[in-house]
């Protein structure tokens, strides 16, 4: 379903109050790898320590997923449909997260009365196409005033070959609004609000080239690297063992053909 004319917060609300019991329950009974996807991607921006922004969280499943990442981290995470955030809170068990109703299309006052300070991460899965494309802008520019130096907005949304395709051959699967976003457009906003593109991918889920995994970053700095950050750590870590891995290997395939050897040497 999508609207020619302009669509008020109050249909969107209801549309959404709806879509709740029509789909997204569903979401929660079954793994869906456009999530499990989404998950994976905004996992590697979030560490044990940060301050997190969910935008459009529906009911609550990346949230979860997300908080459990947290130690001294928090995660707020806020969506217009009240019914979204009453089953959301019912479900999600976690004191690293506060869920609250807002509707960002009318600007970030609701979500900056409830923050405590900046944050690190703005995840929006699924949500930018759901958002009229004339505020894009102004949501851009907003969120940077809870965004510190080098925080980073994930977005993931429908390729605009996706959306072609759904518009030509699935229309019934739009939602109240559904834009698409050219990538174009989007690098203009974002650089016109003062973002440096990180990452842009599209990716495969259940098409080829269905969705589209953006990241942004208030700053990127150019600096000298003075610490290991955790990723990193990582792979050193998973290198180090491998290289011990494979030295014990060879010494214990040495120590097996010295034996041989001197076996067979004795019996000789
Ligand atoms: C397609 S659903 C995605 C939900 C969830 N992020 C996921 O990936 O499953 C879009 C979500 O954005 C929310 N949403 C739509 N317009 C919004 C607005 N103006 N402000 C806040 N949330 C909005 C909807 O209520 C809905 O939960």
């Amino acid at each position: 379903m999508v609207s020619d004319g302009v669509i008020s917060g109050a249909q969107v609300r209801e549309f959404y109050d709806a879509f709740r019991d029509s789909r997204m329950v569903r979401y929660r009974l079954k793994a869906n790898l456009r999530i499990e996807r989404a998950i994976e991607r905004v996992s590697e921006y979030v560490h044990p320590g940060s301050r997190v922004l969910e935008i459009g969280c529906g009911i609550g499943i990346i949230a979860e997923r997300l908080a459990a990442k947290l130690r001294d981290g928090q995660l707020w995470a806020c969506d217009i449909s009240p019914r979204n955030i009453e089953m959301a809170r019912e479900t999600v068990k976690s004191d690293k997260v506060a869920f609250f109703v807002a509707d960002v299309s009318s600007g970030l006052s609701a979500v900056e009365e409830q923050l405590d300070g900046a944050v690190d991460v703005v995840v929006m899965i699924d949500v930018l196409e759901h958002l009229p494309r004339a505020i894009h802008p102004d949501l851009f520019t907003n969120l940077r005033r809870i965004m510190r130096q080098d925080s980073v907005v994930v977005l993931t949304y429908p390729s605009p070959q996706y959306q072609r395709y759904l518009r030509e051959h699935e229309p019934r699967e739009l939602q109240v609004i559904d834009e698409v976003i050219e990538v174009e457009e989007l690098l203009c906003v974002a650089k016109a609000a003062g973002y440096s593109l990180r990452l842009f991918s599209l990716e495969d889920v259940w098409r080829r080239n269905q969705y589209v995994h953006c990241v942004f970053q208030s700053s990127v700095p150019v600096d000298r690297i003075t610490s290991v950050s955790p990723t990193r750590l990582g792979k050193l870590f998973r290198r180090f063992r491998a290289v011990l891995d494979h030295r014990s290997r060879l010494t214990r395939s040495l120590r097996r053909s010295i034996v041989d050897d001197a076996r067979g040497r004795s019996s000789t």
